[in-house]
């Protein structure tokens, strides 16, 4: 297993382009099964998540050519109704193939999915919202079987705006039959990313980006080109990684919209912004000030900036509170972030994180993807020599991270282990 050897304590400069977002890849790949021809993505990142989905799409019988971020998907001679439980376990978005192929064939059997272990996970959402469009859902050791003869309109009100079920109402709501309406939708930028991918295509979906979504059914959808927008996670990432090491950083392809929660929070603890047309400015203070964060859902701050948010913080001037409010077991890698030295106490969803001078560098081991990232901006500020295990939770999700930081001047490289 990979591991990231860091050489810490090196303000990072620069200036760096950001990725096509992993969490809008995943369903736009997803979407491509609903168009019975071409489908050509561009901007999608190489990582590991998009390698497994690819994988899928073989599998169920799609046509897929490759090269970089441009991938072009044939989904005409689907021959399977099947996600292959290997494939299923290995992450969790894996869960909205469903919602296409049952949108696709009225028919799906898979195995619930895997992915990183933040919290419990479950697919009730999906599965009664599925059954609300008439789709009959059955459990067999360990299987779900899903089936209906036609996917019917209906009114579903979620309990709680889940993405992962909004994108799967969507994707199986594209060809049924009369208006479906999701009220309390989650209304993330990716959704109106997989939205407008599906509208090009000849879908009918309104209202993506509120709360309240309504998909009339349409008959057939057209081949088309589509650019996956900017991944926000990775940019706020970057743009932690570098506030935290005191530097300045020139981030292109962003659209700064999508992160401003993060950007609040950067100004509140100091750092100035500038936000510029597809780019943003950010140039650190010598010490950042604490400040207490709250995840929730969009527009709310990110769950996943929680934990690199947090890593940033250990080394800020005072007491900085955070919340998590979306996943149970998001705090996984505090315990490593105190073997580097930080000081932080973990009270149900509540950190309680008390700026430290410096951190001390050590072998750690990444738990969850996001986790791992926080881990990674912590070792760059780490006095000395940081090696973090299990990094394959991070390559699932950011694209040639140890490239794109050392383009900024820090010291890290891939060390291949046993
Ligand atoms: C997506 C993102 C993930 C992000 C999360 C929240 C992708 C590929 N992943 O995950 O990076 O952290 O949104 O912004 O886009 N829940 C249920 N029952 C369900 C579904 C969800 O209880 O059927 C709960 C979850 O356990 C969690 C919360 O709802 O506590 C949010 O989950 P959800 O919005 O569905 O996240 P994902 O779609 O899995």
């Amino acid at each position: 297993m990979p591991s990231y050897i860091i050489e810490g304590g090196r303000r990072l400069e620069g200036e760096i382009d950001v990725s096509g977002s992993k969490n809008a890849s995943l369903p736009i790949m997803a979407a491509t099964i609903l168009n019975k021809g071409v489908t050509k993505l561009y901007n999608i990142p190489q990582i590991r998540d998009t390698r497994i989905t690819q994988q899928i799409l073989k599998f169920l019988g799609c046509k897929v050519k490759k090269n970089n971020g441009k991938i072009e998907i044939n989904s005409r001679n689907i021959n399977k109704k099947e996600i292959p439980e290997e494939l299923m376990h290995q992450m969790r978005s894996t869960v909205i193939l469903a919602g296409a192929l049952l949108g696709r064939f009225k028919e799906v059997r898979f195995s619930y999915p895997g992915g990183c272990d933040i919290g419990a996970r479950p697919i009730d959402l999906h599965l009664e919202s599925f059954k609300k469009l008439g789709i009959n859902i059955e459990e067999k050791s360990g299987f779900i079987v899903c089936r209906c003869d036609k996917i019917k309109g209906a009114n579903i009100d979620l309990d709680f705006p889940s993405v992962g079920a909004t994108e799967n109402i969507i994707l199986a709501s594209v060809y049924a039959q009369g208006v479906t309406k999701i009220s309390n939708a989650a209304m993330e930028p990716e959704i109106v990313d997989l939205a407008n991918c599906l509208n090009k295509m000849g879908a009918n979906i309104e209202g993506a980006g509120t709360n309240v979504i309504k998909i009339t059914g349409v008959k057939k959808l057209k081949d088309i080109s589509y650019k996956v927008m900017p991944d926000r996670i990775e940019a706020g990432t970057l743009l932690c990684m570098v506030a935290a090491t005191s530097g300045n950083i020139k981030l292109n392809k962003v659209i700064s919209e999508h992160i401003s929660p993060i950007i609040n929070k950067l100004r509140e603890s100091g750092c100035n912004i500038e936000e510029l047309e597809d780019s943003i400015y950010l140039q650190a203070p010598k010490k950042l000030k604490a400040v207490d964060i709250k995840t929730m859902p969009y527009p709310g701050f990110p769950t996943d900036m929680q934990s690199v948010f947090a890593s940033m913080l250990t080394t800020a001037k005072g007491t900085s509170v955070i919340i998590e409010n979306i996943f149970e077991n998001r705090y996984r890698y505090i315990p490593e972030l105190k073997r580097m030295g930080a000081k932080c106490t973990i009270e149900g969803k509540t950190a309680i994180i008390t700026g430290v001078r410096k951190l001390s560098g050590t072998t750690v081991t990444s738990t969850d993807l996001r986790g791992g990232a926080a881990l990674v901006v912590a070792g760059l500020t780490a006095k000395g020599k940081t090696k973090i295990k299990n990094i394959e939770y991070i390559l699932r999700g950011y694209e040639n991270l140890d490239k794109k930081l050392q383009k900024l001047g820090a010291k890290i490289y891939i060390e291949e282990g046993e």
